[in-house]
């Protein structure tokens, strides 16, 4: 039989100073349950005997809840208070999935606690900020109208107005040039790269990576068995000079043009255009992940590839997933014409098309103009926590670590300035509750990169500020005694 425990049985650790309250009191109780000491089916303290014994606020203590709620291990319900989950996630399984997931070179998951989202989570837009009640009407007014067709199956490229919607918006605010027959919707452009690569290469092809560079373009051309030539970027973007002399007949080339991952740098329009004439002249593809350009804070936003290019070599890559938030998965393609029908053919053995009620949701949304006026409010945000981030780094940063300057995105990377490799200063950062990336992480042959990244789109000002001085902290004290 479940069985309550009180406030006093649950004999909590103490709190560690470096430690927010909410974080402790989330693995206290994590740590509870998966040593059975808060049984399957017990019922939790109420939050007011947790808050009179240990001294925290209720607010505080329901955070911890909801996160315990949404990993399974908690359920709460009207009338009966908060339980332990009778059916547990098998917690052998899930500590050998947890050892395997940090096994996995440039995963994720290597850069943190994959739970809770502590500054600075690089990967992470503001997911609170988003408009969910707006969404909830919209999805709610469209299933209940949902017709028959749509429930039945779709279109392998996708529903046809979505497509249509994208290829009137990537005209006007990317300058991509396309008819909706080019866009092909998919779950994310994690998916868009595995597909292309499949298609596009054969085993031993050689493709052109940025370096340091996004391992998750790197890991799908590995998947298809490519030749990676890492190429090295400098403050123009990728090197072509070195990556002709690396290998000038290389089948295609990955970029992020908009805002390089990682380092953030624009690419020019020079290079641009050398890297688009070069790939006229030897037949290969230019792949162009846009992923995260909508986010664009000051200068003209600069056009994506594809509308400049003459010789239909781009194919184009972009995301709902960051601008929207990360579980939906919808993404899209454009591809060149000549690509299309082979691509499709290839995509039904796949997974035939993306969720058709999400797609028309996304669809209505856009066409509603609720997601315009959702960009421009987190372009205001993001403009204004990246100001934060630069105002506060500037006072506590000097001589650790220098903030490249970036005029778009998510996150933005820092270069140590301390005698430290980039892993040390992650784990030092990890040690004091920080949360970064080491830049190591992203490097494909590169040794000369030494930073971390940051993110900033999910924190408040305060959250930044008082990162900001953590890391510091941990930055100094764990710098080598040369540089001291
Ligand atoms: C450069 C880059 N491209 C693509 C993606 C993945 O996008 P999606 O979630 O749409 O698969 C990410 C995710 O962080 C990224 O950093």
């Amino acid at each position: 039989m479940p069985r309550d425990v009180s406030a006093l049985e649950l004999a909590l650790n103490e709190r560690p100073r470096h430690m927010t309250r909410t974080r402790w009191l989330y693995q206290e109780l994590l740590l509870a349950i998966l040593e059975r000491r808060l049984p399957p089916g017990s019922r939790l303290p109420s939050t007011r005997d947790l808050a009179n014994e240990y001294d925290i606020s209720r607010g505080t203590i329901v955070t911890a809840f909801e996160q315990l709620q949404a990993e399974g291990y908690l359920i709460s319900r009207v009338g009966s208070g908060t339980r332990v989950n009778e059916r547990l996630p098998d917690p052998v399984r899930t500590q050998r999935l947890q050892k395997r997931a940090k096994k996995l070179p440039g995963s994720l998951s290597d850069g943190g606690d994959p739970r809770s989202a502590r500054p600075f989570r690089a990967y992470e837009p503001a997911v609170s900020e988003f408009p969910i009640r707006t969404w909830a009407r919209v999805a709610g007014r469209r299933l209940r109208s949902a017709s028959t067709r749509l429930l039945a199956g779709g279109d392998p490229r996708g529903y046809p107005p979505l497509r249509e919607a994208i290829a009137a918006y990537l005209g006007l605010s990317r300058g991509v040039r396309c008819s909706p027959d080019q866009v092909v919707i998919v779950t994310g452009t994690q998916q868009g790269l595995d597909l292309v690569a499949r298609v596009t290469i054969k085993s031993g092809d050689a493709v052109w990576m940025e370096d340091p560079g996004y391992f998750g373009a790197t890991r799908a051309f590995r998947n298809a068995a490519a030749r990676i030539i890492p190429v090295p970027t400098d403050d123009a973007g990728l090197s072509i000079v070195t990556a002709r002399r690396l290998c000038n007949r290389a089948k295609a080339v990955y970029l992020t043009p908009a805002h390089q991952f990682p380092l953030g740098m624009t690419m020019t329009l020079e290079r641009r255009l050398a890297i688009l004439a070069w790939a006229r002249e030897v037949g290969a593809f230019v792949i162009e992940d846009d992923y995260d350009s909508e986010f664009r804070f000051e200068g003209l936003p600069v056009p994506a590839m594809q509308g400049l290019d003459r010789g239909g070599s781009v194919i184009y890559l972009g995301s709902f997933n960051k601008v929207m938030f990360p579980s939906l998965r919808v993404g899209y393609l454009v591809l060149p014409p000549e690509l299309v029908e082979s691509f499709l053919s290839f995509r039904l053995s796949v997974d035939l098309h993306a969720s058709g009620v999400d797609q028309a949701v996304l669809c209505d949304f856009i066409v509603e103009g609720h997601f315009g006026r959702h960009i421009r409010r987190m372009r205001q945000l993001y403009s204004h926590r990246l100001g934060t981030l630069l105002d506060a780094g500037r006072k506590y940063f000097n001589g650790l670590l220098d903030l490249l300057p970036i005029r778009a995105g998510l996150c933005t990377a820092g270069l140590l300035k301390n005698g430290m490799t980039s892993r040390t200063a992650e784990a030092a950062a990890s040690a004091h509750d920080i949360e970064t990336m080491a830049l190591s992480r992203f490097a494909l042959k590169r040794s000369d990169v030494h930073g971390l990244l940051l993110g900033f789109a999910s924190f408040d000002e305060s959250e930044i500020r008082r990162g900001v001085v953590k890391l510091a902290g941990a930055l100094e004290r764990e710098a080598p005694k040369s540089h001291a």
